[in-house]
């Protein structure tokens, strides 16, 4: 028997003799552990572009001798781009790049959400379900997603044109509800707007990231309501014996 805790993510398995508590990772639609596959086993060669070798020397120029791990992040970000997702012979190649031990860059892949650890679709759904965004109307925006893609968070289409992903905060809460699509925020969302995005993506568009309901950034979306005022200057408030 499976009983849910209180605790978001918790779930504690009953068994006739022993209690067995797991945590949100087992039901996370990220992959924390290896399986070798056709598509990702370590005998698949990965190398840089010679593009991106030039980049990868810039990006360890900016650490100094005895701290070239420092840019572990950069270089595993640089081959997720290259190849569309992290496969394990990247992060071996990432390793022998800063002579360590392969368990270092696993340790740090396998941390990290941002990197995509499955082959993943051209068009990358990042949906924020945290608590602004849900209580601005997050399970709309999913709903739109699964019903118009017909897949659930963690899968790809079949064409390998879209991934799903639920996610924490991407920290874009004022302008809650909120997607990413790849490295594109898409705020302040309806469903509607959902739709529209979906249509572009689909005929190969690129939406206009940003807010959707008229607002620039993150300013209110009427008259100001703060800072309506000229500043007083330089004293103001203070005792006449300070001024
Ligand atoms: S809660 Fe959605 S961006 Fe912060």
């Amino acid at each position: 028997m499976i009983a849910s805790c209180a605790t978001k993510g918790l779930n504690i398995l009953r068994t006739g003799i022993k209690t067995i508590t797991t945590s949100a990772v087992s039901k996370s639609d990220h992959l924390f552990v290896h399986r070798d596959t056709p598509e990702d086993n370590p005998d698949i060669v990965f190398e840089f572009t010679a593009d991106n070798k030039k980049r990868v020397d810039a990006i360890l120029s900016i650490y100094p001798e005895g701290h070239k791990r420092g840019a572990m992040i950069p270089l595993l970000d640089l081959a997720q781009r290259q190849h569309g997702w992290l496969p394990i012979s990247a992060m071996h190649k990432v390793a022998e790049i800063l002579d360590l031990p392969n368990m270092r860059v696993y340790e740090v892949a396998t941390f990290y959400t941002m990197f995509m650890r499955q082959p993943t679709g051209q068009y990358h759904l990042q949906v924020c379900t945290t608590t602004p965004c849900w209580l601005r109307g997050s399970d709309d925006i999913l709903n739109v997603c699964k019903q118009k893609l017909g897949i659930n968070p963690g899968e790809t289409t079949k064409d390998r044109k879209f991934t799903l992903s639920e996610v924490e905060c991407l920290g874009a809460c004022v302008n809650a509800p909120m997607l990413a699509v790849n490295d594109d925020y898409y705020e302040d969302l309806t469903a509607k707007d959902m739709e529209n995005i979906l249509e572009d993506c689909k005929a190969g568009r690129i939406s206009k990231p940003g807010p959707r309901n008229g607002r620039f950034a993150s300013e209110p979306k009427g008259s100001l309501t703060s800072l309506t005022e000229e500043p007083k200057g330089p004293g103001f408030g203070l005792q006449p014996a300070l001024a």
